[in-house]
């Protein structure tokens, strides 16, 4: 048998998951600064828990869930998502008791899509919810929550920030009654997979990306025209929080989502860099599912971002390996080469050593491994009581006392 990986699915290792643990940080950082509460539910669920919520008409449901049923004859679902977990977590646990409930999560989530760049049937998600305000500043909250995190993970990155309201579950209901008329009447010019959601799920057939289906969406029916004055008042009061907040963005009329959840605020952002999948991070409203799925009936709002493809990005972006590596050019040398081990541990500065006497080999490995700097132990730095420590991207080299390294380091590279 030819041992090879499940279709769809990939082993994270070397530069991919210095970026993976790198992102998990910066995002447990955020999370902490705005006290939300870190959650890990189980990677499968009762089947039950999907298909209703998001959608018994969504691509997700009808194409891409793993579901099984196991030896009890129950039927099981590899999680495609994670608000619906989490939710239910959060009701099985009885943590609604004090509203409102944030919470956040990292883990792997399963579709059987066709993989492609940025598109994987194992996939990772990073995942915000607030659970129990209709508040609007709970919309700006975590707006502006995912608009720091990728500002810190992809500062260079052209990202651009879509938004739309999907007004009431009411408001949907009119919309989507209006657009299949129209949709209908333009059935002739539309493409096959649309026309098979002219009745079903209409408002998909808005971000086909498919030529003419675009063209004919140009002219459908606008869902700003059907929202309620509440629902107006929300969009108005969340764009008027982000323009203060001087965060950029774009209204997408067009902009509906794939799962079936969502009402009022509904945002992705995008960027042009990703391919066709260029959806890196999306999120919504979702009141009455809580209700949908057993709980109590209060509003909930949240958004995920895949890990995978914020990680595509962030390779046209500044390494973030600002590794140490040591050259020691002389076995004579490890009495006071321990003496730096102790110093970097003491300080927490990570560092790599090859275990290598040769000056040489040690340079050629840091390049390789993009170090950011080499410290150099050789007779001259043995002698002199000093290291020698070379800025591998700019070139410039210091001889420094052992308790000026820190500092030397903290000022260059961080
Ligand atoms: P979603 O738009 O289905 O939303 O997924 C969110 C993000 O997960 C996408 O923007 C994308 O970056 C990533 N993603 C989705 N599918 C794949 C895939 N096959 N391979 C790689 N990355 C993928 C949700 O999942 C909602 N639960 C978000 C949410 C949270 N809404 C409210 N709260």
């Amino acid at each position: 048998m030819k041992l090879r990986s499940v279709r769809g699915t990939h082993d994270i290792f070397g530069e991919e998951i210095d970026k993976f643990n790198f992102i998990s940080n910066i995002v447990s950082k955020n999370a902490n600064l705005k006290e939300y509460k870190e959650i890990q539910t189980p990677i499968f669920e009762f089947s039950d828990l999907f298909a209703k919520p998001l959608g018994e008409h969504s691509d997700v449901v009808l194409k891409e869930m793993y579901s099984f049923e196991d030896r009890n004859n129950e039927f099981l679902t590899l999680r495609p998502e994670y608000t619906t977990p989490m939710i239910r977590a959060a009701i099985t646990n009885n943590l609604l008791n004090e509203l409102p409930l944030k919470i956040f999560g990292i883990g792997p989530m399963f579709r059987r899509e066709r993989p492609q760049k940025g598109r994987y049937r194992q996939f990772n998600q990073i995942n915000f919810e607030i659970l129990g305000t209709k508040d609007f500043l709970a919309d700006v909250e975590l707006i502006s929550l995912s608009n720091n995190i990728l500002n810190e993970l992809l500062p260079k990155s052209n990202i651009k920030l879509h938004i739309n309201s999907l007004g009431d579950k009411k408001t949907l209901i009119d919309f989507k009654n209006s657009l299949t008329k129209y949709f209908d009447i333009h059935k002739k010019k539309l493409s096959e997979e649309s026309i098979k959601k002219i009745e079903t799920n209409p408002l998909r057939i808005l971000d086909s990306k498919n030529e003419e289906d675009v063209e004919i969406s140009l002219s459908s029916p606008k869902i700003y025209e059907y929202l309620t004055d509440e629902a107006k008042k929300h969009y108005e009061d969340l764009k008027r929080s982000l323009n203060i907040l001087e965060i950029n963005f774009e209204e997408n009329a067009n902009l509906v989502r794939g799962l079936d959840y969502y009402c009022n605020t509904v945002f992705e952002y995008k960027s042009d860099n990703l391919g066709s999948q260029d959806t890196l991070l999306g999120g919504g409203r979702y009141d009455g599912l809580i209700k949908v799925l057993g709980g109590p009936d209060i509003p909930g709002i949240g958004w995920a971002a895949g890990i995978e493809r914020i990680a595509l990005l962030m390779e046209s972006e500044k390494k973030i390996n600002s590794t140490i590596h040591i050259a020691v050019t002389n076995e004579k040398f490890i009495d006071y080469f321990l003496y730096l081990q102790k110093y970097l541990s003491e300080n927490r500065i990570p560092y790599y050593w090859n275990y290598k006497y040769n000056l040489k080999k040690s340079f050629s490995k840091a390049n390789t491994s993009s170090a950011s700097y080499i410290i150099i132990i050789g007779e001259n730095e043995f002698n002199g009581d000093f290291f020698t420590i070379k800025n591998l991207t700019t070139g410039e080299q210091k001889e420094l006392k052992l308790n000026q390294i820190f500092n030397h380091l903290n000022d260059k590279s961080r």
